[in-house]
């Protein structure tokens, strides 16, 4: 049986875009059931028109709770019979609430090698650190932040007439070609 799966993300969603032309190309066997998304203009929503999967919005501040809030999400993925979460991009913790839900059953995509550079802006971190390498980890997501278990990581080279432009735009091609195929493993592995 195909596993459903939601992504969840805050803007532009080219991890989401990469991994919905993976299900299209029938390079990953993953039913998309929904985006789950929490920024009014997020670019993602346009990217999941495209691809005529539906995108759900979820504004924290429209809640009276984060525990509200997650509770809303959970009640959608639940009619959607969504059994895995995949996380691109996503800007918020992950609570109790969806954690208890979908124990070891949330993945996360990370801009270096973690346990390095956790964080929001990971990229910039390793550039302004003038490090000769970064890369990309995809891992389980746990309560802390960028803790999780590790899936899999790639490296980055930081050549040395690398700007933050080009490092960013490598690190974003790097994690378009590991993500998909780290989700694919995955479920090979059993849902
Ligand atoms: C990516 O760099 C991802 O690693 C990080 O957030 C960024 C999302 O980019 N978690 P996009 O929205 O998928 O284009």
């Amino acid at each position: 049986m195909t596993v459903k799966v939601a992504v969840f993300a805050s803007g532009s969603g080219s991890n989401f875009q990469a991994i919905a032309q993976a299900v299209v190309e029938k390079r990953l066997d993953i039913e998309i059931a929904c985006v789950i998304y929490d920024k009014k203009d997020a670019f993602v929503k346009e990217r999941a028109k495209q691809f005529d999967i539906p995108a759900y919005y979820f504004n924290l501040s429209h809640f009276s709770s984060k525990i509200d809030y997650e509770v809303a999400i959970l009640n959608q993925l639940q009619v959607l019979d969504v059994q895995l979460i995949i996380l691109a991009g996503y800007m918020k913790i992950v609570d109790a609430t969806l954690l208890t839900a979908y124990p070891n059953k949330i993945l996360n995509i990370h801009p270096s090698l973690l346990p390095l550079f956790p964080g929001k802006q990971a990229i910039l971190d390793a550039f302004s650190a003038q490090a000769q390498k970064t890369g990309v980890t995809v891992h389980l997501v746990d309560a802390g932040v960028d803790t999780g278990e590790v899936l899999e990581q790639v490296e980055v080279v930081i050549a040395d007439d690398d700007t933050l432009e080009s490092l960013t735009n490598k690190m974003h091609q790097a994690e378009h070609k590991l993500y998909p195929k780290v989700i694919g493993d995955f479920i090979n592995k059993g849902v």
